[in-house]
């Protein structure tokens, strides 16, 4: 069967701002796709975006997942950029204090974090929700736990920003620019002197443990940090302020949530579905493959674009509203399979606690005017003027 070509450009700046017809457009045209002239294959709908992230045995991400070759060289050997045995491997140490029962001991300390943050914000006229709230516990808290001496914590979001951006088409001028960025985090994070100035206690100093006592190799080590480094900041930033401005938009979503107060974790669930940071991620065919009637060749690179999936109108009834009632538990925001978000639940227990300091202390949220980040792999405000009432 000839597999349809998608001619709209997902990367065009027009269409990464408004993306939602083009998806439309990829997920009507069937479950695969050629876009246009790239070479990448994409798929859209829900069903077959859910499939192919769950079989790591034909869809590899040991090539890396990003869209170009020099961003996949980069990340070959990291825990996203791995099939089991490695992965496995690597996700049980990676995710050691990412488990429920590690985050239920900050929950206390985020949650009150929060409430005087929000509490600072409301009633003081216009701010930047992203600057002012939306990057405070990330921040504050996270970038803390990682561990990097000053120093580095305080490019992390310079490196978050360029990590995604430089997973991007290689055409891009972005991916080009943000490329330059990673090699300097990589060669930060791989510096032999740094471990010894990880914050005591801290995610990095824990891993290091492992190395000093010989259950790790170094470079496997530094594989691992870099997946606390740039993925903890940036989406759920992008995460929180989209679901500032969804709220502002959505009064009657918002009158819902006042009303009730645990539909918080509900309603976070369907902003990440309705309009989730992530725009996606690749695997390549590791033997052929049938998708619908198509048979993907060996070799070929697969775009799950998450954000197609979770607005499939096959799966969810009126896809294109956002409804906190609606049980969206089942989003592919956070990917799906073996490589699911393994800082899913810490993203979830910030953007909860959050939320549940807003609903508690606001009574209105008012939006003025946003800037989008230009980001071809994130999607989400770079700057968000609103006045907390
Ligand atoms: C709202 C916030 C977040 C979103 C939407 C998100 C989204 C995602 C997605 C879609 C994937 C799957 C990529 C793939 O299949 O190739 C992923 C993987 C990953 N995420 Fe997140 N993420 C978020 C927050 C975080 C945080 C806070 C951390 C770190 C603490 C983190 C660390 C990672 C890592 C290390 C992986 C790779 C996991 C693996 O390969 O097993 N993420 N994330």
């Amino acid at each position: 069967m000839k597999i349809p070509t998608l001619d709209t450009d997902l990367f065009a700046p027009a269409v990464m701002a408004d993306p939602f017809d083009a998806y439309r457009e990829l997920r009507d045209l069937g479950p695969i796709c050629l876009l246009g002239e790239t070479g990448l294959y994409a798929m859209g709908r829900h069903a077959d975006v859910k499939a192919t992230l769950a079989n790591w045995h034909d869809f590899s991400s040991a090539q890396g997942v990003a869209l170009n070759d020099i961003c996949n060289g980069f990340m070959r050997g990291t825990p996203i950029a791995s099939d089991p045995p490695d992965h496995t491997k690597f996700r049980e140490i990676l995710g050691g204090p990412l488990q429920p029962k590690q985050l239920a001991q900050l929950r206390g300390r985020l949650a009150e974090l929060a409430d005087e943050r929000v509490q600072e914000v409301v009633g003081v006229g216009r701010i930047d929700a992203m600057l002012e709230l939306a990057r405070h516990l990330p921040l504050r808290v996270i970038s803390e736990l990682v561990g990097l001496p000053d120093d580095g914590r305080s490019r992390m979001l310079k490196w978050a920003d360029a990590g995604f951006n430089s997973m991007g088409p290689a055409h891009d001028p972005r991916t080009e620019q943000a490329l330059g960025t990673m090699a300097e985090m990589v060669a930060y994070i791989c510096n032999p002197d740094l471990p010894a100035r990880f914050r005591e206690g801290s995610w990095s100093a824990e891993l290091w443990k492992s190395v000093t006592k010989g259950d790790l190799m170094a470079d496997a080590a530094c594989q691992i940090l870099q997946g606390y480094v740039t993925p903890s900041l940036d989406t759920t930033i992008f995460a929180l302020g989209t679901l500032l401005h969804l709220l502002a938009t959505n009064p009657n979503e918002w009158r819902k949530l006042k009303e009730n107060s645990k539909l918080v974790p509900k309603c976070v669930n369907e902003a990440l579905r309705f309009d989730g940071p992530g725009r996606g991620f690749s695997r390549v065919v590791r033997r052929e493959v049938q998708v619908g009637d198509a048979i993907l060749p060996v070799g070929a690179r697969v775009v799950t674009v998450l954000p197609a999936a979770n607005r499939d109108e096959r799966r969810y009834e009126n896809p294109d509203k956002f409804d906190i009632l609606r049980d969206a538990t089942d989003h592919v925001g956070f990917g799906g399979g073996i490589h699911r978000c393994v800082g899913g639940n810490l993203a979830m227990l910030e953007l909860t606690v959050m939320l549940d300091a807003i609903v508690k202390h606001v009574s209105e949220i008012e939006v003025f005017e946003y800037k989008l980040a230009e980001n071809t792999v994130l999607r989400g405000f770079e700057s968000l003027s609103v006045c907390l009432h």
